[in-house]
């Protein structure tokens, strides 16, 4: 093993399961900015600790590129919360010809080993969880993003019931780009902005909105700065990270507010039982539920 690899770090695990080592690059994509697995060169990692991710397909296709980018004998320590595919990791590895040890640590399982010289099985989990054409919805899609074989019903509803929009505007955690997609086809929308914490969402939206009009920014909302849109449409996430989080559509709302110049107008889509309406009614100059239906409200905010 030379001393010159990359120090890889996926996610963020947590400390006081594993030592999580000081000046790595971070591979994934949910935090803008990180590098990419799949484009880094064989056998250039020194290093890997990973915070698994908990969908299998995805799971299994960063663990396979994460093998083929480190180097022969180079170490590596994978660890998932034992309910969300730690239970499943010694035996994953196994399947791609690794020889393991096993620690469970805080309600996680801790999976330590060195890559082998050769491994087994990753071509498969490379195209089992990679970037691909979904045939029924006929658009791209890839294991890990969101809802990534299935149109949710809550973008369905969006879709369905949105208004002719005009002028500038943007779909926040617009995912592979669907809501922005419809969008495009209303009204007079002049551009649209499509943004989203996922890199991999990002590169599937540009496939699957090709449009003049579109721009695409991997960027986490909470600390981009929009301005001067006149629309703004989302279906405002709740989970960070897997863990429900009801401040991080409140977040959006705020942010959609504040992107807004006078006069505009957001719709937004959210699940029944959560309370937005505290929110948007203070950041709005008015907000109003357009439609509840099945499980879903739509509100329609002004600014
Ligand atoms: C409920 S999904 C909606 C996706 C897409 N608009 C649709 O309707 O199918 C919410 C999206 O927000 C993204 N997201 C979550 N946290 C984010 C953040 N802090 N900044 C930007 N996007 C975020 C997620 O990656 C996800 O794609």
């Amino acid at each position: 093993m030379s001393d010159a690899g990359t120090i890889a770090i996926y996610g963020a695990p947590p400390s006081d399961a594993v030592d999580v080592p000081k000046d790595a690059t971070q591979f994934s994509p949910l935090m803008p900015g990180a590098s990419a697995l799949e484009q880094q060169a064989e056998g250039s990692l020194s290093e890997l600790v990973m915070l698994a991710p908990p969908g299998t397909l995805e799971r299994r296709y960063v663990i396979a590129q994460a093998l083929r980018a480190l180097e022969t004998g180079a170490p590596f320590t994978i660890l998932a919360p034992k309910d969300r595919g730690g239970t499943r990791l010694r035996k994953e590895l196994q399947a791609f010809g690794c020889t393991v040890q096993e620690t469970p640590r805080r309600h996680h399982r801790i999976v330590t080993g060195t890559r082998p010289e050769s491994l087994t099985n990753i071509d498969d989990a490379i195209a089992d969880g990679g970037p691909r054409l979904i045939d029924d919805l006929g658009v791209w899609s890839q294991p890990g993003v969101f809802s990534w074989d299935r149109l949710d019903p809550g973008t369905a509803m969006l879709i369905e019931h949105l208004p002719p929009l005009r002028g500038r505007g943007a779909d926040f955690g617009c995912g592979i780009g669907l809501l922005a997609h419809a969008a495009l086809s209303t009204g007079d929308v002049t551009d649209i902005l499509l943004t989203d914490i996922d890199r991999r969402a990002i590169a599937c939206a540009e496939h699957n909105v090709v449009d003049p009009r579109a721009r695409f920014l991997w960027a986490d909302l909470r600390s981009a700065e929009i301005s001067d849109l006149d629309f703004v449409i989302m279906n405002a996430p709740f989970h960070d990270a897997g863990a429900e989080d009801k401040s991080l559509a409140q977040q959006f709302i705020k942010r959609a507010a504040l992107a807004l110049g006078k006069g505009g107008v957001c719709y937004m889509v959210a699940n029944r039982h959560l309370p937005y309406e505290a929110i948007l009614t203070p950041a709005f100059k008015r907000a109003a539920l357009m439609i509840e239906t099945g499980g879903y409200k739509i509100y329609e905010a002004h600014t």
